[in-house]
């Protein structure tokens, strides 16, 4: 019986936890793949730490480089996480001695994967990250493989747990985003700095990977709208739940013609559309294309848990052969697509303003709105605290370049209009 020899980088909680699944079902791996897996060596920073495990004698290897050129291992875990430094060295140097990459880095896999996938294909090895999106739904392997027979259209969802947490939580416990979010560091949700969460990117990374899978492109990893939930207060979340909507952090992709409109920012969504009810770190995706028609996966989409499940899961794939190209295709057949301009964009849009309560603030909005033929489906204005009042307004259908206008030129009058929160409603009825 031929034998796989495994080498993890990186012992956090990520790793260790792969490393007892694979111990704890060591023999059920062996009837499924027909082959014996062992964990031949580890890396990790600190080798004296009590983590609760019994690691056999001499598994620690502190020298990465010396895992990577052992001929005796077959596949690297990379585990240590970022785009650069050590993890990037790790995967590139890892592939350049035919070793099979597996990795849950997301960031790695969005900049250089077009290149890794190159390099894996070039060398006869595989690289999989079905960890990098969903945490534990198979969505990579459902798209590439499953949904093999179908042209996609749209992959959108819910792929961030944290900022996903804090909106829920916010709305459940009817408080501010900057103590949800403490809540959430305390709870190990967020990292200490959060920026990756909160401000859109680690979904971004997210959704270049699947639109790349799904659509058979290059990776598209800049140039569109990236934006987060740091703005969302708690009025925008009541107002919203008032009309029937939900506040969620959408990552969209869309094959339209040869370009793919790609974006992350927060949405309304109507309370009884799919993925208005997927609360807490839950992650949910919705792909849709032809001849299947609308699918949705749901699952954790963040911890230690259902992370080392889809970890296992590329592992176990490279020792059945079964998974060869990183991107569901040749990396030579990917195209370059470019990007849908987003100003063309059509959407009815959520505006708070939070203005100074005098005469004449609201026909100062009305009248930049009607300038730039926009015209209102919904309006409100409540008071708050020290002569200072919030309007809130949901557009009718408008589109995206007239929207910025009107937030630029109110914008500017910084004496008036404290803050403006926009929220793109995506009424998918109607569009
Ligand atoms: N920070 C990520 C999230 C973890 O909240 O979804 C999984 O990628």
């Amino acid at each position: 019986m031929k034998e796989f020899n495994l080498a993890i980088i990186g012992l956090g909680n990520i790793g260790l936890e792969v490393y007892k699944n694979i111990k704890k079902n060591a023999s059920d791996i062996k009837k499924k793949t027909g082959f014996k897996l062992n964990i031949s060596q580890i890396c990790a920073k600190d080798i004296k730490k009590n983590r609760g495990v019994k690691f056999s004698k001499n598994i620690f290897e502190k020298n990465i480089f010396k895992i990577i050129n052992n001929p005796e291992i077959d596949i690297i875990v990379e585990l240590i996480g970022g785009s650069e430094g050590v993890a990037k060295k790790v995967v590139f140097e890892s592939i350049k001695k035919n070793k099979h990459v597996v990795t849950a880095n997301k960031s790695l896999i969005s900049k250089h994967g077009d290149a890794l996938s190159i390099l894996a294909e070039k060398h006869g090895v595989n690289l999989l990250f079905e960890a990098a999106v969903g945490g534990g739904i198979p969505i990579i392997r459902s798209i590439k493989q499953g949904l093999i027979a179908n042209r996609l259209s749209h992959i959108y969802g819910i792929l961030n747990g944290t900022t996903n947490f804090i909106l829920t939580e916010m709305e459940k416990r009817n408080e501010s985003f900057q103590t949800i979010l403490k809540d959430a560091q305390k709870l190990g949700y967020a990292e200490s700095n959060p920026t990756a969460d909160v401000d859109g990117f680690d979904a971004a990374d997210k959704i270049s990977i699947l639109s790349s899978i799904g659509f058979g492109s290059k990776i598209i990893n800049k140039g569109f709208l990236v934006e987060g939930i740091r703005n969302i207060e708690l009025e925008d979340i009541k107002f919203a739940k008032s009309l029937g909507y939900k506040i969620k952090l959408l990552a969209i992709a869309e094959k339209i013609g040869n370009k793919v409109k790609q974006r992350v920012h927060p949405c309304l969504i109507p309370n009884d559309i799919d993925v208005a009810n997927i609360d807490d770190v839950i992650n949910a995706v919705v792909v849709d294309g032809q001849p299947i028609g609308r699918t949705i996966y749901e699952g954790p989409g963040a911890g230690k848990g259902p992370t080392s499940s889809a970890v296992i899961s590329d592992i176990t794939s490279i020792m059945l052969g079964n998974d060869e190209f990183s991107f569901g295709l040749a990396p030579s057949a990917k195209k370059k697509m470019g990007l849908i301009n987003f100003d063309n964009h059509i959407s009815r849009y959520y505006i708070r303003f939070l203005t100074k309560d005098v005469s004449g603030v609201l026909s100062k909005i009305t009248l930049a709105l009607a300038k730039n033929k926009i015209s209102i489906a919904n309006l409100l204005q409540t008071p708050s605290k020290s002569g200072a009042a919030n309007i809130m307004l949901i557009t009718h259908v408008s589109k995206e370049l007239n929207i910025k206008k009107v937030l630029r030129n109110l914008s500017i009058n910084k004496k008036l209009f404290k803050k403006i929160v926009m929220i793109r409603v995506r009424d998918l009825k109607k569009l």
